[in-house]
């Protein structure tokens, strides 16, 4: 009999990766969502790469009554993978309270139906966010968490924080937190990928909306910075990767093999690449040139980060098989499939 997993912001970018990675794995997979930040054509986007159907159910996570009514009809899954959540840096400390009620709202009302229902394991999207601008590269699970410098990584904090206290008490609940460096890339099928709705705030979405001609111009925002070129650098790891390493740790979960109630695990590819690092490789694999313009540096921006993998490579037997070179193929990819583009 297949276990039976919940992956939460199931039609978003990451949520749907994974989604694919554990219906080839013959799971049985339940995905909801309320489509703030994706599309229903997704899922047949993963219909088409794995020839099965998820269940799905629009739900607003921050609905209490709809969520109890939700685990009420599905209280034998055997986990929960939680994505859902507002993620833009940028729109968090313009909107504050729209972040912290729906990012703890929504986990709240999860953990409250997981213990209701005895869903024993949870394996949650958490980010590098929280390290802040770090003291000491690469960055390890031990590094001191640093004060958020957006509510969106206040979120993330509190999110963890909620999660590990919830773990220290309750019988039969543990949790795996995955802070992800930053993903990029798109199924290698090109049926799935990233799909933000209106203007990109990441880098990648922007850098393949210009080369779609969708925007006139990549502005980069600083190039200033302490750093061989002079942009700042950050740990791009592959969206497949990135869903790999869920399945890692929720299968660490549901073998009994986790040590503590609440495990941690940085994932990244251990290398940084630079701005202009990732724009000139983007124009050699895909052979094009990109118009860019140097801009000033965005507010909250960290200089350099990337992650210590050692702990995910040697605990979860997990390891990044993807290149970045594979990654922005796979975004371009994507991206001229999505618009119709033909070359
Ligand atoms: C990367 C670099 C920008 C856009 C993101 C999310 C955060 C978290 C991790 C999930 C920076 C530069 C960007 C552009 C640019 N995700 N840039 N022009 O800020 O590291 O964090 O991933 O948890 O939620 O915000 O990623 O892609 O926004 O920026 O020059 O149009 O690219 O300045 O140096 P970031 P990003």
């Amino acid at each position: 009999m297949s276990k039976k997993i919940l992956i939460t912001g199931g039609t978003g970018y990451i949520g749907s990766h994974t989604a694919v990675e554990l219906l080839q794995k013959n799971y049985e997979v339940f995905l909801v969502d309320n489509f703030s930040n994706s599309h229903s054509s997704v899922l047949q986007g993963i219909k088409k790469i794995t020839s099965k159907e998820p269940h799905f159910t629009k739900l607003e996570l921050t609905d209490k009554e709809a969520v109890a009514a939700y685990f009420e009809d599905h209280h034998d899954l055997d986990a929960v993978i939680h994505f859902a959540a507002l993620k833009a840096v940028g729109e968090s400390v313009e909107k504050p309270l729209l972040y912290y009620y729906n990012n703890i709202v929504s986990l709240l009302l999860l953990l409250e139906n997981m213990i209701a229902y005895n869903i024993p394991y949870l394996v949650f999207s958490s980010s590098c966010t929280v390290y802040g601008e770090p003291d000491k590269l690469p960055i390890k699970e031990t590094a001191p968490i640093k004060p958020a410098l957006s509510p969106y990584g206040n979120t993330k904090q509190i999110s963890e924080e909620i999660i590990l206290d919830l773990a220290k008490v309750q019988e039969n609940f543990s949790a795996i937190l995955l802070r992800y460096f930053n993903p990029i890339g798109a199924h290698p099928s090109g049926f799935i990928g990233e799909l933000p709705i209106g203007i990109p705030n990441n880098l990648v979405p922007y850098i393949t909306q210009t080369a779609a001609g969708v925007r006139d111009v990549l502005h980069i925002f600083g190039d200033d910075y302490d750093t061989p070129d002079g942009t700042c650098i950050r740990d791009y790891i592959h969206v497949v990767d990135l869903a790999r390493a869920h399945i890692a740790a929720l299968e660490r979960l549901l073998n009994n093999e986790n040590e503590t109630s609440c495990e941690i695990f940085n994932i990244g590819t251990g290398r940084g690449h630079s701005v202009l690092e990732i724009v000139h490789t983007f124009e050699k694999v895909n052979n094009m040139i990109l118009p860019y313009v140097i801009d000033d540096r965005r507010e909250g921006d960290v200089e350099k980060v990337w992650a210590d993998t050692n702990k995910a490579q040697k605990i979860l037997n997990w390891k990044p098989q993807f290149s970045i070179e594979d990654a922005l193929r796979d975004a371009w990819q994507w991206e001229k499939n999505y618009r119709g583009i033909k070359s």
